[in-house]
């Protein structure tokens, strides 16, 4: 079946295509009332990212306490000339949750200093990327940016039909944490399956460390993630019309050595219930939670059996001097 996707012209150097139809919305509405009905109650950390969420998030990344960002940059900044010869001949990079861009431009500027005219394809469920897309192409001669509004799975559909060429996925900030193993699998067979012999990907992935340095990463003193993780209750209320107090939730995040996660959650901080849409009362007992996020952390080994897994070889792979963070180049 071909992708679906509406293809909007927005410069000579800029295209955008916009994913599936216009049902985003509805989707989520679908998946919160699902979701507030499931016990445990959950909510998919993908929903974090609307406008609001996606700008918080660039905030998290600039907290003192969460090391992740800029720790992946700085390996970026000491190894793109050395990712960039292993994928010299390529101009085609396809990175999976671009956000604000602003890491991939180390890859970019060591491409575009091989010579070629470089297409850059970042996906996002956010329209952050229409803004980030502009001021890429303020700063970058030689950069052409084809950006996909939607999901991952749709827009990768997109990419093998629309960009067959030779390319390197991008996928950073270890955004595969957010996957149990058996999805991170799952997820990167998928990728292996949309990559032609030459193709390879580049992804990130935190490392397990100190249970302190870990929660403090996810607990800034700011409270920035709090904000972010209570942004899923605004979205709620926003997108439902409804009026929870969003005073009657707390955040809370952990680390789970048993699972070699982060989890946060939204505690209920008292009894309460409502409805969203009709769809029947939703309640809380005190102290209940809402699961938003799972962040995985990882050892070598859970990342080379990811890689074994999911049918990929690491051919390439780079860590800070504290081993914080990995980033590994994978070939099919
Ligand atoms: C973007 C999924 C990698 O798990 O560290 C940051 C999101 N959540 N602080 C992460 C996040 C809370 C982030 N990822």
């Amino acid at each position: 079946m071909p992708a679906e996707y509406e293809k909007e012209h927005i410069n000579d150097r800029f295209t955008l295509y916009h994913a599936g139809g216009n049902d985003n919305g509805s989707v989520f509405a679908e998946d919160v009332i699902k979701g507030l009905k499931a016990k445990p109650k959950t909510i998919s950390p993908k929903y974090f990212y609307d406008d609001k969420g996606s700008e918080l998030f660039e905030k998290i990344c600039i907290t003192p306490e969460y090391y992740v960002t800029r720790t992946e940059a700085s390996i970026l900044k000491e190894h793109s000339a050395e990712i960039a010869a292993a994928n010299s001949g390529k101009n085609l990079v396809v990175e999976l949750g671009s956000g604000s861009s602003i890491k991939t431009r180390y890859i970019l500027n060591a491409f575009i200093k091989n010579g070629l005219p470089v297409t850059y394809v970042p996906i996002d469920v956010s329209e952050i990327l229409i803004q980030s897309g502009n001021m890429l192409l303020n700063d970058f001669e030689g950069l052409y940016v084809n950006g996909i509004i939607g999901e991952y799975e749709q827009a990768l559909e997109i990419v093998s039909e629309v960009f067959p060429h030779s390319k390197l996925y991008v996928f950073l900030g270890s955004s595969i944490g957010n996957f149990d193993l058996p999805h991170a699998e799952e997820f990167l067979k998928k990728i292996s399956a949309s990559m032609n012999a030459g193709d390879t990907l580049l992804i990130g992935f935190d490392l397990v460390k100190d249970e302190g340095i870990l929660n403090a990463a996810y607990n800034d003193e700011e409270g920035v993630t709090a904000e972010f993780n209570l942004n899923l209750i605004k979205r709620i209320n926003r997108e439902f019309n409804t009026g929870i107090d969003v005073n009657n939730f707390e955040h809370t995040a952990f680390f789970n050595p048993a699972k070699s996660r982060i989890e946060m959650h939204l505690i209920s901080k008292c009894d309460q219930s409502f409805s969203l849409n009709g769809s029947g009362e939703i309640s809380f007992k005190k102290n209940e939670t809402i699961h938003t996020e799972n962040s995985y952390k990882f050892t070598d080994e859970m990342i080379k059996e990811l890689a074994l897994a999911s049918g990929l070889s690491i051919t390439n792979s780079w860590k800070d001097k504290n081993n914080y963070f990995e980033l590994c180049l994978m070939t099919r």
